[in-house]
């Protein structure tokens, strides 16, 4: 599938389309429409079902090492500003970005790849965004151009080493910019805070500056005490979280793979430190797990365990799940989450302040007078078990999931074209999303055949009857092929159909997007056939 397909039928059938669009539309900002956003909610619901509301504290779930418990939370997306201080996003939080003079465009210092080549006596370290095999392709394209050679003289480019990232590069005036027809042009790579900043009242200055959150994940961990406190849960216990986060990406891009606003759906579980990599193993594999269930397929789907220099200076292990978009080149996976081991890096930040590695140690960081850089809340954070008698600061696991690139990742998997027949009963094309039923946005289309012979009226109490636990749609518009056709293309599961027969015995005909299989049933019975089948029975 090609991506510019699936971006069609998302502008065309209602699922996203571009932030502020009438006034030329806002790079990294998405709008999800009315079937995206039925989607983006039943992703979401499904994640809250499957994590918190259906999950049992009184069994072990397969792979746990005990039982636990899981309750959520809902915290504010502006917090005290002393919060991101703490937990490193106010020192860390940055990537760096060039910029080309000449072009006027803006890159992050680490998506730039490119290769040295010499020809006319001249070396040059040509450069793109492009990655896979389209990289060589584009880079042999801006080599011609730059030196001045038609393809057929291609052999006189003297390409060196491999295509390598522009970080490996010191000298800058010898760069041709990905979108440069000079050389030069991009400026030394400078930092760049992600975390977007707003003022709280009046106050404008320094005293007012507060920002909005990069992840939800802080918001559990000051209030970390306030649910133990005010529930009866005990170590083992996760809390989950799903809302909005901000981060100003530099380079936004791939749809909504990489926006500026975006939700995620986070759980920061917290355990006793001895129990703690069991635990870690645990998320891993439940979370991979959760993505197969809901129909992402095995071969674009991979869990990635970080190797040793990739993890954050307090992690003792993370590893990602990712997906194969068909944006990225073959072979190239993009992460729909991290599932991390934090130790206790996050709740004693926020008691002690910010923290740094000093060898095998995490100690406060301090300024130039011994002073913590950041002080913490001062607050005690640690957890008493009454049955060991022991006070221990959690570790914490933290499965950090993006809805959005969740809800990509389904949308791509299910896109497909295939042949059925069309209204006039001839084979054609056929787009379908072929969605889990769990996440399709309406789950059941209820058409009578034609607008007259009481159709209509049977197949509106059909729709009364299904539409108190259903989101189901009634179309007498058009042909019935084409209301079909509609329906694939949003992923609706089952379409009922009322027709002539349904005059004399009472029988619908219910049919199956993905096998397009057609069957009869007793219109008193569709509901609790509907039910069986969303059910997977
Ligand atoms: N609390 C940990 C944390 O935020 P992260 O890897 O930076 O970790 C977690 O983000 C998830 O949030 C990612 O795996 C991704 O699904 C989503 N995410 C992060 N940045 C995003 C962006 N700019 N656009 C869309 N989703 C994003």
């Amino acid at each position: 599938m090609e991506m510019d397909q699936l971006v069609a039928l998302c502008k065309r059938r209602g699922f996203l389309f571009q932030s502020s669009e009438i006034y030329g539309g806002l790079n990294g900002f998405w709008d999800y429409g009315p079937m995206g956003v039925e989607l983006k909610r039943n992703v979401r619901e499904a994640w809250w079902h499957d994590m918190l509301t259906a999950h049992n504290e009184l069994t072990v779930a397969p792979g746990a090492p005990a039982t636990y418990e899981m309750t959520g939370l809902d915290s504010t997306i502006i917090m005290h500003p002393q919060i991101w201080k703490c937990s490193g996003h106010y020192d860390l939080f940055h990537d760096f970005m060039v910029d080309c003079r000449e072009s006027k465009h803006r890159y992050r210092h680490d998506q730039i790849r490119g290769r040295w080549v010499e020809a006319k006596g001249q070396r040059v370290f040509v450069s793109t965004e492009a990655s896979g095999d389209e990289a060589q392709e584009d880079l042999q394209q801006k080599a011609l151009k730059f030196f001045n050679l038609r393809a057929k003289h291609a052999e006189e480019l003297g390409w060196q080493d491999a295509i390598v990232n522009l970080t490996t590069v010191a000298d800058f005036a010898a760069v041709l910019g990905p979108d440069a027809k000079t050389l030069g042009t991009l400026t030394e790579p400078r930092e760049f805070n992600l975390m977007f900043k707003t003022y709280v009242g009046a106050l404008s200055g320094e005293e007012g500056t507060a920002f909005l959150r990069p992840e939800t994940a802080q918001g559990i961990f000051v209030n970390f005490k306030n649910v133990v406190d005010s529930t009866r849960v005990r170590v083992p216990f996760g809390i989950a979280q799903i809302g909005k986060s901000f981060r100003n990406e530099i380079t936004p891009r791939n749809f909504t793979f990489r926006s500026r606003e975006f939700e995620q759906m986070e759980i920061e579980f917290f355990c006793r430190p001895d129990t703690s990599r069991q635990w870690y193993q645990y998320w891993r594999d439940r979370r991979y797990k959760w993505y197969l269930d809901l129909g992402l397929a095995g071969e674009r789907l991979r869990l990635r365990d970080h190797a040793a220099e990739e993890l954050s200076h307090y992690s003792c292990g993370t590893a990602d799940i990712e997906y194969a978009f068909p944006f990225l080149a073959q072979g190239d996976f993009g992460e729909l989450e991290g599932i991390a081991h934090r130790g206790d890096f996050d709740l004693r930040s926020h008691m002690e302040g910010k923290l740094v590695k000093q060898g095998n140690e995490l100690v406060v960081e301090t300024d130039a007078d011994g002073k913590p850089r950041h002080r913490g809340s001062g607050k005690d954070l640690s957890y008493f078990d009454d049955q060991t008698r022991e006070r221990f600061v959690p570790h914490v696991i933290e499965p950090s999931a993006g809805a959005d690139r969740a809800t990509l990742a389904f949308l791509c998997e299910a896109y497909a074209e295939d042949e059925a027949p069309d209204e006039n009963g001839k084979a054609a094309k056929r787009v379908v999303l072929r969605l889990h039923p769990r996440l399709a946005p309406i789950k059941v289309a209820i058409f009578p055949l034609v607008k007259k012979d009481g159709m209509p009226e049977i197949a509106q109490e059909i729709y009364r009857e299904l539409k108190r636990e259903l989101n189901v749609f009634y179309d007498e518009k058009g042909a019935v092929g084409r209301r079909y056709r509609r329906q694939d293309e949003i992923g609706t599961p089952f379409c009922i159909t009322i027709d002539g027969q349904t005059l004399t015995d009472g029988t619908v005909t219910i049919r199956d997007r993905d096998s397009l299989k057609q069957w009869r049933s007793k219109k008193e019975e569709c509901l609790a056939e509907i039910r069986e089948r969303l059910r997977g029975g």
